[in-house]
C-alpha cells in the first residue's frame, strides 16, 4: 500500500515507534561503518520552495548512504505548478524517482502532491508542521532518557512561538504518551485546533498537554526544554512586536534553564538565532543536545526513507538480472556502429 509521510497524526503510536526503532538500528549499524545499501539504485527526487541545511544535507547522504541517489530541486528551478500542473509533476517524479520529498511554503502544496504521486511522498516543512523533525527529536529524546524513566514518563516543555515544530512535536508527544507543555505569551499559543487534535491524542494515549504563559511553572519539571526562532522569513515586520512580546520571560537563558531540574537538557531544531531565543550559555551548555539532535536527522532520514522506500523497492534474482544483461548485451553485438 502507498503511503506518504505527510503528518504524524496519519500514524498509530506503534507505527510512529517503529519509524524510531529503524532509526535507531540503522544509526548503531552506521556506528559501524556497516550501513545497509537498503536502497540500492533508488532515486529520490526532493523539492525545496524554501533554503535548508540540515534538512537537505542530512536527506542526501542518507540517500547515498544507503545506495541511492538523491536530486536537489532548489527553489524556482522546477515547474511545481508554475508552468506545469501540480497533477502532471507528481505523475512525471512518479515515473522517473521512487520517492518525492517536499519542503513547500503551504501545507495544501504538499497535500495536493501526495494526492497524485504514485511514490511516497514526504514532508520536509511546511507553514503547518515539520514531522521528519519530531521523529529525530524523540529519537533524541530517548537516547537522553533521564535514569529511571520511559518514554510515556517524559515531561517536553516547549518554550516560544507557536511554529510548525511546535505544532508536530505536540501533535507526536501527545501521540505517543508523554506530558507536553507550551509556554509562551496568550497571541502566540498553539491554536484552538491543534490543541483540540494533541487531546485527543491524549485521550488515548494517556498522555498531556498544558500551555500556560508562565515559562517557569513550565519548566519546574521538565526533562527537555526546546526551543525554535521567534520570527520566520516573511515575518520581518513583526520582529518588534515579536522581540517585545517574548523578550526576557521567554528566552531560555540560565536562569530559566536552571529553574529546571538537575538533568534537564537543551534542544534546538537549527537554524537559532543566538542571543535571541535562547542565549549561547545555554546553546553552548554541557546539557545541551543541540548537535546530537542535528546529527539525528542524518539517522532519522535514514529510517524514514527505508520505512517507506524499501518495501516498495524491487529485489530481483540473480538469475534474472544475469538473464536481462545477456539479453541485452546480445542485441548489442548485433547493432554495434564499429563492428
Ligand atoms: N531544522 C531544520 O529543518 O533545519 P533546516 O531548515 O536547515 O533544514
Amino acid at each position: 500500500m502507498l503511503r506518504h509521510f505527510i503528518d504524524t497524526q496519519d500514524f498509530s503510536k506503534a507505527e510512529l515507534l517503529d519509524m524510531i526503532e529503524l532509526t535507531r538500528r540503522i544509526k548503531a549499524a552506521d556506528r559501524q561503518g556497516c550501513t545497509p545499501k537498503l536502497l540500492q539504485d533508488a532515486s529520490l527526487a526532493m523539492i525545496f520552495e524554501e533554503p535548508s541545511t540540515r534538512t537537505r544535507v542530512s536527506f542526501e547522504v542518507a540517500m547515498t548512504e544507503l545506495g541511492g541517489h538523491a536530486l536537489y530541486l532548489k527553489p524556482g528551478e522546477i515547474h511545481l505548478g508554475v508552468r506545469e500542473s501540480m497533477y502532471d509533476t507528481a505523475k512525471v517524479l512518479s515515473r522517473m524517482c521512487d520517492g518525492i520529498f517536499a519542503r513547500t511554503l503551504q501545507h495544501e502544496t504538499i497535500a495536493e502532491l501526495a494526492r497524485h504521486a504514485e511514490v511516497p511522498v514526504l514532508n520536509g516543512l511546511t507553514d503547518y508542521n515539520h514531522p521528519t523533525q519530531v521523529v529525530c527529536d524523540v529519537t533524541t529524546m530517548i537516547e537522553h532518557m533521564p535514569a529511571g524513566k520511559k518514554l510515556e514518563d517524559l515531561n517536553v516543555t516547549f518554550i516560544g512561538d507557536a511554529t510548525n515544530v511546535l505544532s508536530s512535536l505536540m501533535l507526536i508527544c501527545s501521540r505517543l504518551g508523554m506530558n507536553f507543555t507550551h509556554a509562551a505569551p496568550v497571541k502566540y499559543q498553539a491554536p484552538a485546533e491543534w490543541r483540540q487534535w494533541a487531546q485527543e491524542n491524549c485521550q488515548v494515549s494517556g498522555g498531556t498537554v498544558t500551555i500556560t504563559d508562565d515559562p517557569v511553572a513550565a519548566v519546574k519539571q521538565a526533562d527537555f526544554i526546546y526551543t525554535d526562532l521567534w520570527w520566520w522569513v516573511g515575518q520581518e515586520d513583526q520582529i518588534p512586536e515579536r522581540q517585545a512580546a517574548f523578550m526576557p520571560d521567554y528566552q531560555v537563558n540560565l536562569k530559566l534553564f536552571e529553574q529546571a531540574p538537575a538533568h534537564c537538557k537543551f534542544m534546538h531544531c537549527l537554524p537559532a538565532s543566538r542571543g535571541v531565543e535562547a542565549t549561547d550559555e545555554v546553546m553552548d551548555h554541557p546539557r545541551s543536545i543541540i548537535f546530537d539532535q542535528s546529527e539525528n536527522r542524518l539517522h532519522t532520514e535514514k529510517g524514514l526513507l527505508v520505512y517507506f522506500l524499501y518495501p516498495r523497492m524491487k529485489r530481483p534474482s540473480e538469475e534474472l538480472k544475469a538473464y536481462h544483461k545477456g539479453q541485452i548485451e546480445a542485441f548489442i553485438q548485433t547493432t554495434r556502429a564499429d563492428k
